[in-house]
């Protein structure tokens, strides 16, 4: 049999398999035996191992046993549920101290205290409680929006419906991890591919009598928002849950300094193998509430937290091929395709080689047998090559001196602040003038942080662009949709819907619409910043015209590397041309003006000089949390500036001259306090 008559057949199963799986999971019937309904997926297992070409996401040995449903209300967390910054090494835990240390401006000897909690392997759920009764229970979804699994959570005896306890806050959002122990997990081992997707697959079961049938476990370790508690440390806040009748992991410590959690951390993963449940690292939260709140969060991480993951699960495999693959901003990443191999439960077939000096170093060539490591949520990558193995006629790997896909020339940047040669190798021409370029630029626009257009997703993009229905980003919003509805696999209502998606993201904040584009170093944070200084379409879109770049560098995070790409991104005409028909087909929202109400609201500062006590990035946040906001140019835009100790002369000399108040710590800190 050939390539494409055994994908062809492949395919035929993976189709079947699906049906039967979304007729027993979201219809409860069964058109199939379980034998038989086995056998197929056997089928499909052995035609992989078979064959390394072939794969799925909907892979029975990724996706084992259910089929997510889309029927559960959405339900929008009021405190978002945030994910963990990852630490690997002693180096990385160091990293973080030092960086906690900075923010709070203290010395180096300053000692932290940390409540330390394994890290459970399985899904996180919040439980509402409102008058002591649990009201709601939803699940993480993307840490903005949860769904509503209430009455899946409900059936797990660990979570307690009625809490009677009298300082049991009124209103509180308690939030810990659904798991399914290890025992009872080797009941199910066939029909799942690890405990985790077990817990995932019993709680997004649109019948909560199917939930019942995995016996899952709760363990509760932190919570959203509250009204009327009274705790100051989260060690304590753990004992309180267990007093309310929550349960809590039995091995969670307090520990002070890293070389403390390291011995605590090797201790840990020597016993890890026998504990009753999976664990896949140690989180670390730094004790003091107080501190907590100080620190606040970065994007969609706190600052004063870090999971220390396990090392990885590794493997052996073959390297079969190396690929080039390439991103919207030109970058040419080579991947590593090896013969398939299970890892901890995830089939493995592509591994990161990452770049081009990356492959030289550890000189990875093509039928290398080669060690891989998967580590969580982590791209596998290839850690070393086994030389004995390796055959005398192979022959280094060359990379590409010219784009795979259009042909242009590929470089490597000089970086002026390391003064180095950057390790990313990447295609001259970056825009839609290369082909493949085009297709992620594509994918990025409506990628979930940017249109997110429901159900255009990347194979969409992959398929339209094959039928040429797309070249650049306006086209999405110019698509033929009678032809869409005669093509394989779509149809009337499925054209409906998509058109539906689309014709629904016509209206976009600026922010996104910016951030959409694709520009190299503008990524959502840069983008929202920059959308907060311009405020409208329009604005962004003449910057070129008005030749008004310079002027961003006011926007306190925007610096040079990031003005320098965007005039790169401006000098080029069909970028030009994007933006332009863009502006026709949507409806760039204007940057509402919020009415600020915190007590510096409307006035701009400028920090120069070192404060006492605290860093410049808490004192940044303390700023913006009152509705002030930073610049980082003297301008006459600037109303104040702050003065700490050794301050730039040629600042104050030029604040002086533009008559902007200049204002020393405990001034500003009287501002702040008579204000607020
Ligand atoms: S605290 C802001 N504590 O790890 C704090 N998370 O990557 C975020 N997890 O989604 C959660 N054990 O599923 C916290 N003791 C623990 C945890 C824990 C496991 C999971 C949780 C979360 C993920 C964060």
């Amino acid at each position: 049999m050939n390539e494409s008559s055994v994908k062809k057949k492949y395919q035929k199963k993976i189709k079947l398999l699906n049906y039967y799986n979304k007729k027993y999971y979201n219809e409860n019937t069964s058109e199939i035996s379980d034998l038989k309904f086995d056998e197929l997926k056997k089928e499909i297992i052995n035609l992989e191992k078979k064959y390394y070409f072939l794969k799925s996401k909907e892979s029975p040995q990724l996706q084992v046993g259910y089929r997510p449903s889309r029927n559960f209300k959405k339900v929008t967390h009021k405190v978002p549920m945030l994910s963990l910054g990852n630490a690997f090494t002693e180096e990385d835990l160091k990293n973080f101290e030092k960086k906690v240390i900075n923010y709070l401006d203290k010395n180096n000897d300053f000692e932290i205290e940390y409540s330390v909690e394994p890290k459970i392997d399985g899904i996180s759920a919040s439980l509402i409680y409102k008058n002591k009764k649990f009201v709601i229970g939803l699940s993480r979804g993307d840490g903005k929006e949860g769904e509503d699994i209430t009455s899946n959570l409900k059936t797990i005896s660990d979570i307690p419906k009625f809490i009677s306890s009298k300082d049991f806050p009124d209103e509180i959002d308690i939030r810990g991890e659904v798991f399914i122990e290890k025992n009872d997990f080797n009941k199910f081992k066939e029909k799942f591919a690890n405990p985790r997707n077990a817990a995932s697959g019993s709680l997004r079961q649109k019948n909560p009598n199917d939930t019942k049938k995995i016996p899952l476990k709760f363990i509760a370790y932190t919570f959203g928002h509250e009204k009327g508690m009274d705790i100051n440390f989260q060690n304590d806040f753990l004992k309180k849950l267990k007093d309310w009748g929550f349960n809590i992991n039995p091995l969670n410590k307090v520990i002070t300094g890293t070389k403390n959690l390291m011995s605590h951390y090797y201790e840990l993963e020597k016993k890890r193998e026998d504990l009753n449940f999976d664990i896949d690292g140690i989180v670390y939260k730094i004790n003091s509430f107080k501190i907590q709140k100080r620190l606040g969060n970065v994007a969609n991480a706190p600052r004063w937290a870090i999971a220390h993951k396990f090392s990885a699960n590794k493997g052996k495999s073959k390297i079969v091929n190396i690929e080039i693959q390439i991103g919207r901003t030109g970058a040419l990443t080579p991947v590593a395709k090896i013969k398939p191999i299970n890892i901890g439960g995830v089939v493995v077939s592509n591994a990161t080689l990452h770049n081009e000096d990356e492959i030289n170093r550890k000189d990875i060539r093509i039928n290398d047998e080669v060690i891989v490591e998967r580590a969580g949520d982590v791209i596998p990558h290839v850690i070393s090559v086994d030389f004995s193995k390796r055959n005398k006629d192979s022959k280094k790997f060359s990379f590409p001196t010219k784009c795979p896909f259009c042909g242009s020339k590929t470089f490597k940047e000089f970086n002026l602040t390391t003064k180095k040669e950057d390790a990313v190798r990447r295609c001259s021409s970056e825009g839609f003038e290369c082909e493949k370029v085009s297709i992620e630029k594509i994918k990025h626009f409506v990628s979930k942080e940017a249109l997110n257009i429901d159900g255009f997703g990347k194979k969409i993009v992959e398929k339209f662009w094959d039928l040429k229905f797309v070249r650049l980003p306006q086209d999405i919003f110019n698509l033929d949709y009678n032809k869409i509805k005669f093509l394989d696999g779509w149809g009337q209502q499925s054209t409906n819907n998509l058109k539906y998606s689309i014709d629904k993201k016509r209206n976009i904040s600026l922010e996104r619409f910016i951030y959409s584009l694709g520009i190299r170093h503008i990524g959502l944070e840069n983008a929202k910043l920059i959308a907060k200084y311009l405020k409208t379409s329009l604005n962004f879109s003449s910057l070129s015209k008005n030749k008004k770049f310079d002027e961003l560098l006011n926007i306190d995070g925007i610096g040079e590397t990031q003005i320098n790409s965007i005039k790169e991104f401006f000098k080029n005409d069909i970028n030009l041309k994007v933006i332009n028909e863009l502006n026709k087909c949507l409806k760039v929202n204007e940057v509402k003006f919020i009415k600020k109400t915190g007590s510096l609201a409307n006035k701009t500062f400028m920090l120069t000089g070192k404060l006492e006590g605290i860093s410049r990035a808490e004192a940044k946040s303390l700023i913006e949390s009152n509705s002030g906001s930073i610049v980082s140019n003297v301008s006459k835009k600037l109303n104040y500036l702050i003065i700490g100790d050794k301050p730039t002369k040629r600042k104050i000399d030029s604040a002086q001259e533009l008559k902007v108040k200049i204002l020393n710590q405990k001034e500003w800190i009287k501002m702040l306090n008579k204000r607020g």
